[in-house]
């Protein structure tokens, strides 16, 4: 039993679950905003009335993320009318017993007390609760029955399955609603030939990680295949819902300044960091299987990488933006199995200290294995075989129980070919221009240019021309879970990743999974928690001639 087992006072409860979808990350905002503040979504935003199935309704991830997420979406006017919850899972509970779980999420999430209960009563008006194995034919025979009912109530037809269990059950959840029909294809393209939605859609919302390697996902994929088109799958990367990341497609190719220098002529090197300050917490069974090769660098960063390095998509569309980033991620050269070493670096935490308080060593974590060889930190170099990039190394790092909570891509411009500052430069050397766009926190980006320090002589100085989002907008608009969650709704796949893509960036990651399976380092390499990582990822990057920004809060600048 979890210590939330008897919270809602009932017999039932929330699982024990191993901590899937657990991230403190993907927060939703912490606080209630009032019924009345204005849309976020500035009111453009119009997504369908469905029946929204979520299977796993007793887990962490509903819980902590996508009731509140569909709370807050109700708070701005944006969840449509029509909308009802249908809970899928193993535990035996009435619709009310339900629908009394659900609350408690939004309660938990937000404090009861601020909570608007009329609200509440409207999102969960008439949730149903279908109780079933995950493979179990006539549970599903039972879901269909409830959702043909609905049909003819608000949601219009529209059914949307959202997987927010452990892996491992996809399969057979994905195989088990083609069996009893309820993968219905088909009103997509009628939907797009009319320029407008057409009721009766069904999508597949399916959470990551999707596969462990390359032929995993290609068998998840064939799997989904065989019952709906790709067309119909939203595979969430809540990396790309990030309003920075978003930003970056309109950095890029919304001005004129930029684009023409972002490429081999004028960028020296690309650092794409997601560096973290919490260790694994009660994940320790997930993560122990997962690592952060698998956990961030395949699916988050990966994508970030292609976001920076794809060419000008022809449209600002789903097809468009995921065709090139397919390309570019194709022109990854594949890495070496012989050598390894020097394209990744894998390595443990060990006990440090943090915001001046001890944390202990991985392996002392609740739910690890005292000798697991499990990577907590790894750093990974790519080259780009294409016109654009040739020559140009990006490297990627993410880690847990580092120094500083930040995720950052920074794109470092090559040195001036000018010797005219030679005399200037002799007291802090010429440092060469970095765009920095902060993911988060303190999301914005800067600009360092060199200018003359004030006085006689000629002195330099870095100053960076900084945005930042908390100046300009006090509140940041949603929470990547909300804009997935309106997204997928709507049917704009921009955000989700496509099947190919995933299956292209295990093949990138490939090589280094089997070397590192194939020789699992017991003693080595660690890093101590509280630190920027191991020396060996230091040194990684020093053979190119090069070192890792050691990232600042905007105000330290
Ligand atoms: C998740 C990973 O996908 O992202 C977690 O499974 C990680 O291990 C989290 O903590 C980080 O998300 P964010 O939004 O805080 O960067």
């Amino acid at each position: 039993m979890s210590d939330r087992d008897d919270a809602t006072g009932g017999g039932f409860g929330y699982e024990e679950t191993d901590g899937y979808g657990d991230e403190e990350g993907l927060s939703v905002s912490g606080a209630a905003r009032p019924g009345s503040s204005p849309s976020p979504f500035g009111g453009e935003r119009h997504p369908d009335p469905c029946s929204l199935v979520i299977f796993g309704v007793t887990g962490d991830l509903t819980h902590r993320k996508l009731i509140p997420a569909l709370y807050d979406l109700g708070c701005h006017g944006v969840l449509p009318f029509g909308t009802t919850l249908v809970g899928y899972g193993r535990q035996e509970l009435s619709d009310d017993d339900f629908r009394a779980l659900m609350r408690q999420a939004i309660d938990d999430h937000y404090g009861a007390e601020v909570v608007d209960g009329a609200l509440c009563d409207r999102i969960l008006e008439t949730p149903r609760y279908v109780q079933g194995q995950f493979d179990d034919a006539d549970g599903y025979r039972r879901l269909g029955a409830a959702l043909e009912e609905l049909d003819g109530e608000g949601g219009r037809g529209n059914r949307m399955f959202y997987l927010a269990t452990p892996p491992s059950q996809f399969p057979a959840i994905v195989g088990q609603l083609g069996a009893a029909g309820l993968a219905r294809v088909g009103a997509y393209d009628a939907e797009h030939a009319a320029g407008k939605p057409v009721a009766g859609w069904t999508r597949l919302v399916v959470e990551k990680p999707f596969g462990r390697d390359l032929a995993t996902a290609h068998d998840l994929n064939t799997i989904i295949a065989g019952v709906l088109d790709e067309r119909q799958v939203y595979r969430i990367d809540h990396y790309l819902a990030k309003e920075t990341v978003q930003n970056l497609l309109v950095l890029r190719f919304a001005n004129g300044i930029f684009e023409p220098v972002w490429n081999r002529r004028y960028v020296d090197f690309v650092e794409i960091t997601a560096a973290e300050t919490l260790g694994v917490e009660h994940r320790g069974p997930y993560y122990e299987e997962a690592g952060a090769l698998r956990d961030m660098i395949t699916p988050h960063l990966i994508q970030l990488f292609s976001l920076v390095a794809m060419e000008p998509p022809v449209a600002f569309g789903a097809d468009a933006v995921r065709d090139e980033k397919l390309k570019v991620l194709r022109a990854v050269r594949p890495i070496p199995s012989q050598s390894v070493s020097d394209w990744a670096v894998r390595a443990q935490y060990v006990q440090g200290v943090i915001a001046g308080e001890s944390v202990p060593a991985y392996r002392a974590e609740e739910r690890v294995a005292t000798d697991s060889s499990t990577e907590t930190y790894a750093a990974l170099k790519l080259l780009v075989d294409n016109w654009r990039w040739q020559g140009v190394p990006f490297y990627l790092r993410t880690g847990k129980r580092l120094a500083r909570r930040v995720t950052e891509i920074a794109i470092h411009f090559k040195r001036p070919p000018v010797l005219l500052f030679r005399d200037a430069e002799a007291g802090g050397g010429l440092q060469p221009n970095v765009l920095v766009l902060r993911v988060q926190p303190d999301e914005g980006f800067s600009l360092t240019i060199e200018s003359k320090k004030p006085g006689h002589a000629v002195a330099l100085q870095p100053v960076a021309m900084d945005y930042s989002y908390g100046v300009t907008l006090h509140e940041l608009p949603f929470s990547a879970y909300e804009t997935v969650l309106v997204d997928a709704m709507e049917g704009d796949m921009t955000l989700f990743t496509r099947g190919d893509q995933a299956e292209e960036a295990w093949r990138i990651v490939g090589p280094v999974l089997e070397a590192w399976a194939a020789k699992p380092e017991r003693d080595s390499p660690i890093y101590e928690a509280g630190s920027w990582g191991p020396e060996a990822a230091d040194a990684l990057i020093a053979r190119d001639g090069h070192t890792w920004r050691r990232p600042l809060k905007a105000d330290d600048a």
